[in-house]
C-alpha cells in the first residue's frame, strides 16, 4: 500500500492538546457565512435573470430564490447584513486570536502544488484535522477574498452614486455587475469542490458541527 503523505507545510499550532479543533466561534460564524452567502447566491441569480448581463445566461427561475425580482432583491439585502457582519466578527476573531497565522501560514506555491499532485493521485492524508493542507489554506484564503470582492462590487452597484470611487475602481457600473457574476460564479465553483471534499471527509462535518 501506498503511503499517504501527510500536507507539506506544518501549522505551528499554539492551542492545548484538548482544545476543540475549531473553536466555537469558528463553528457559529462558518455555519451563518455558510447560510448568508448561499441565499445571497441563490436570490442574486434571480435578480440577475430580471436583466442579464450575459446574453444567453439565463439562470432557471426554478432554482432561484424569491419568487420574483421584489422578493429576491428582499431576501439579497437581508441576508447582506448577516454576511457583513458576521464575516467582519470572522476575520476580527481569527486575527485577533493568532488564529489567522497559525492556520493559514506559511503557504509556498510549492506547498500548494505538492499537496495538490497528492491529493489528485489519492496520497494525501486527512488524519490530522487539526491541520488544513496547503490547497485548502489557499481555498480557503481565496474564498474570503472573493466573498470581500463580491461585498465590494455589490456595493459600487447598490450605492453606485454615493461610493463613485469604488464604483470606478471596479471599472464603472456596469463593469462591477460582470465583477460581481465573475466572483459569484468563482464562490459557487468553491462551494461545489467545498461540499464534495467534505463527503470524502465525513469527520470534518462532524468537527465543523461539534468542534472535536
Ligand atoms: C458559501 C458557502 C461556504 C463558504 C464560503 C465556506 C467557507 C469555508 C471556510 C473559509 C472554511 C475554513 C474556516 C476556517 O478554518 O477559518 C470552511 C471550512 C469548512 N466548511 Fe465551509 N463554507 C461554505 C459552505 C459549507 C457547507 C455547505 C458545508 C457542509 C456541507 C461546509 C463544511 C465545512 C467544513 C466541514 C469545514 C472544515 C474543513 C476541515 O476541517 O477540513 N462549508 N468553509
Amino acid at each position: 500500500m501506498k503511503a499517504m503523505r501527510p500536507p507539506l507545510s506544518p501549522v505551528r499550532e499554539s492551542s492545548p492538546p484538548d482544545a476543540p479543533i475549531h473553536p466555537f466561534w469558528l463553528r457559529v460564524t462558518h455555519w451563518l457565512n455558510a447560510i448568508a452567502a448561499l441565499i445571497m447566491m441563490f436570490s442574486g441569480w434571480r435578480i440577475y435573470d430580471a436583466s442579464p448581463v450575459f446574453r444567453g445566461i439565463v439562470i432557471p427561475p426554478s432554482i432561484t430564490l424569491g419568487g420574483w425580482l421584489g422578493g429576491a432583491l428582499q431576501w439579497h439585502f437581508a441576508a447582506m447584513w448577516l454576511l457583513v457582519f458576521n464575516g467582519i466578527v470572522y476575520v476580527a476573531l481569527n486575527i485577533a486570536s493568532g488564529r489567522f497565522f497559525s492556520k493559514f501560514f506559511p503557504l509556498s506555491p510549492r506547498a500548494v502544488l505538492r499537496d495538490l499532485i497528492a491529493a489528485l493521485s489519492g496520497k494525501l492524508a486527512h488524519a490530522d484535522l487539526r491541520q488544513y493542507n496547503a490547497v485548502q489554506k489557499l481555498a480557503y484564503l481565496a474564498v474570503v477574498v472573493d466573498l470581500i470582492v463580491l461585498v465590494l462590487s455589490g456595493l459600487a452597484i447598490w450605492k453606485s452614486v454615493q461610493f463613485p470611487l469604488l464604483r470606478e475602481l471596479m471599472g464603472g457600473y456596469d463593469n462591477a455587475r460582470v465583477v460581481h457574476f465573475c466572483a459569484m460564479a468563482l464562490m459557487a465553483a468553491f462551494v461545489v469542490v467545498h461540499v464534495t471534499m467534505v463527503a470524502l471527509v465525513p469527520r470534518s462535518l462532524v468537527t465543523m458541527l461539534r468542534g472535536r
